[in-house]
């Protein structure tokens, strides 16, 4: 059986839980294959609105396992937090969600280490959600990490004592203001990993490979979004993982030849929240709009997301790199009212106009190319069936398949799981 994979195409925050929350229906297994805590899921339906950061967004669904996979890193304290928002439903955490083994732990010395990072980088500052995620991936790839299956032997708490002095010392060595009193978070730290112990962990590669064998239907849901992978996205002002569809591979042990349909998913504009470069962003009237109607703060740090057009330039560039089959457009319900819309469909770049995503897109070297299209009016959040949705919104849809060469076969009008046309 084919493994299908779900990625954001843009910096993140595209509406992955949403919609995997909607496709888990179809699915027998929902894996996560890579980031952490730095990620915010959120899931709105029967009146619930629940942000997921570590667990899949295929939770609510009964019947279906969630598999945290070896390429997730996990922070035992925002774990805990997150099954204990999760009492309320009464689900059946440990036969339901599964654990892999080699998935890596953020320790509570890694959240101070990328405190001091960011605080040391002053302006240059990433912006990152200070959970923990560059340093911890700096120990896995650094061969220093400890991972889930070591909580299963004896001495893992030496081990665990040996980094987190290391970190300490490391801490000092950025000389930055950074307050912390290491014994309470130790104490926090502990007792939620006792809490983690009573999960169930597994060899999740190979629980993959039999589920496969006997048929099983396995969705990928990725995390953060192509333009934040640590190889192809804004480098430095990126996650430290890779996002886009190859992480699924690395991230859950599944070959590529096992992947069937990568889903993509785009926001009808763009949003990114942190530092970095972003060619189409707004600082007009436009702007304010996307953030106030779409709401466009953080689920993970509240932080006001920046707004701006759609970018074709970037979203050709993640359909490329992750070989996308099928496209998935939320938020349209965000843009209705606008008289007219634009969209970047190429760069003026060093003086040439191009149309690929260069290495470099800061400002001074990067101005978009726009094409205008008219807007729809219609309030869309009622909507559920492809026949309901205006001319404009049909137009804007088709131009965007023609330049992205891929079908949208999904698009979402409002947070809610009922609020989402299949076409
Ligand atoms: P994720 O990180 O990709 O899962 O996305 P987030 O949950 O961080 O951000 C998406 C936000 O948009 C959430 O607040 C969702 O509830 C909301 N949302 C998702 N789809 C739609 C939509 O079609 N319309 C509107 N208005 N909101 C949506
Ligand atoms: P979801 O899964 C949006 C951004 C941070 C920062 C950069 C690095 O909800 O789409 P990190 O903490 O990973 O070291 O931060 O990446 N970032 C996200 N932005 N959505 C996310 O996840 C993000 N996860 C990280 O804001 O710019
Ligand atoms: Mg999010």
């Amino acid at each position: 059986m084919a493994v299908d994979l779900l990625l954001g195409l843009q910096w993140g925050d595209e509406g992955k839980g949403k919609i995997v929350d909607v496709l888990t229906k179809d699915y027998d297994i929902i894996a996560r294959f890579q980031g952490g805590p730095n990620a915010g899921h959120t899931l709105e339906f029967d009146g619930h609105k629940h942000v997921l950061h570590t667990i899949p967004s295929g939770i609510f669904h009964e019947g279906t396992i969630n598999l945290v996979g070896n390429g997730v890193v996990i922070d035992p304290v925002i774990f805990k937090r997150e099954l204990d928002n999760l009492a309320k439903f009464n689900l059946d955490i440990k036969k339901s969600l599964l654990i892999s083994r080699k998935a890596h732990l953020i320790l509570p010395t890694h959240r101070l280490l990328d405190a001091a990072s960011e605080a040391s980088k002053g302006k240059a500052k990433i912006g990152s959600t200070l959970k923990g995620i560059g340093p911890t991936y700096m120990d896995k790839t650094g061969r220093n990490g400890i991972r889930v299956g070591d909580l299963e032997m004896d001495n893992w708490q030496e081990k665990y004592r040996a980094l987190a002095d290391k970190h300490e010392a490391m801490i000092d060595f950025y000389n930055v203001d950074v307050q912390y009193d290491l014994a309470d978070l130790e104490a926090e730290f502990f007792k939620a990993v006792e809490v983690l112990k009573s999960l169930t962990f597994i060899d999740s590669e190979e629980y993959l490979h039999q589920a496969q064998q006997n048929g099983k239907t396995i969705l990928a849901e990725g995390a953060q979004g192509s333009l934040l992978d640590i190889d192809f996205g804004t480098y430095p002002f990126v996650t430290s993982s890779n996002t886009t569809a190859a992480g699924a591979c690395t991230g859950l042990g599944v070959a590529p030849g096992k992947i069937k349909e990568v889903f993509g998913i785009f926001k009808a504009y763009t949003t990114r929240v942190g530092s970095g470069p972003f060619p189409t962003e707004l600082f007009d009237e436009a702007g304010e709009i996307m953030g106030r109607v779409g709401n466009e703060f953080g689920a993970t740090t509240g932080r006001p997301r920046r707004c701006g057009w759609l970018d074709l330039v970037a979203l050709r560039y993640a359909v490329q790199v992750n070989g996308v089959t099928q496209l998935i457009m939320m938020k349209g319900d965000v843009l209705s009212g606008f008289d007219t819309l634009k969209v970047c469909t190429a760069y003026n770049y060093k003086g040439e106009t191009i149309q690929h995503f260069p290495y470099n897109i800061e400002a001074e070297n990067v101005t978009p190319v726009y094409t205008e299209m008219k807007g729809w009016q219609a309030d869309l959040t009622k909507m559920t069936e492809a026949s309901q949705i205006p001319q404009a919104l049909n137009d804007y849809i088709d131009f965007l398949e023609k330049e992205l060469e891929v079908p949208i076969k999904i698009v979402s009008v409002g947070p809610d799981r009922k609020q989402t046309i299949h076409r």
